[in-house]
């Protein structure tokens, strides 16, 4: 297993919608070991294939004792609206408050590609369509009002100049997000 380089705002496939996975084979699985290797050591609770620069439709969960992998994800059934604060390891130190369905079933495939159903309500819920909406090309902040956004996305790239398009995560990060 490696840690694989986190793409940050701005880097271009952030905003490209995934592909489906035709077949679970090995690759697919070792990809799915790395993702869950570097979500890990940059203490996220989700992570999607997008975020490491691979446009394909797999994203990782590790929440409120959940852990699993999700292939070709589809949200089924919605119920519900809650708002929370959220992040995202592509937009680090950056948050805001998204409003989401509240509860939600899923539809994916496993990492053996057995199709599995999953109900999900909170975080969970909440990281599941985080990491979704990062397969179709979705950030966050694209659920934040206009000029909030515009605020956020100037001081984050003030800030963040200095970077390029992609990050190592590092063991040292503390901060809980997807
Ligand atoms: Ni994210």
């Amino acid at each position: 297993m490696s840690v694989m380089d986190i793409h940050l705002l701005g880097s271009p496939v952030l905003r490209q919608r995934a592909e489906e996975i035709e077949g679970v084979d090995d690759e697919i699985r070792a990809l799915i070991d790395d993702m869950f290797e570097t979500m890990g050591v940059a203490c996220g609770v989700g992570l999607a294939a997008n975020q490491v620069g691979i446009a394909r439709r797999v994203a990782v969960i590790n929440a409120e004792g959940q852990t699993f992998a999700m292939i070709n994800p589809v949200v089924v059934e919605q119920t519900g609206r809650a708002g929370a604060e959220e992040g995202c390891l592509s937009i680090p130190d950056a948050y805001a408050e998204v409003t989401r369905p509240e509860s939600i079933v899923l539809e994916a495939l496993d990492e053996s590609g057995e199709p599995f159903r999953l109900a999900a309500t909170g975080l969970v819920a909440r990281a599941i369509q985080h990491e979704i909406d990062h397969l179709d090309g979705v950030l966050f902040i694209d659920h934040i009002g206009p000029l909030k956004r515009q605020l956020l996305v100037t001081r984050w790239k003030k800030e963040h100049r200095d970077e390029g398009l992609t990050r190592t995560p590092r063991p040292e990060e503390s901060d809980a997000t997807n």
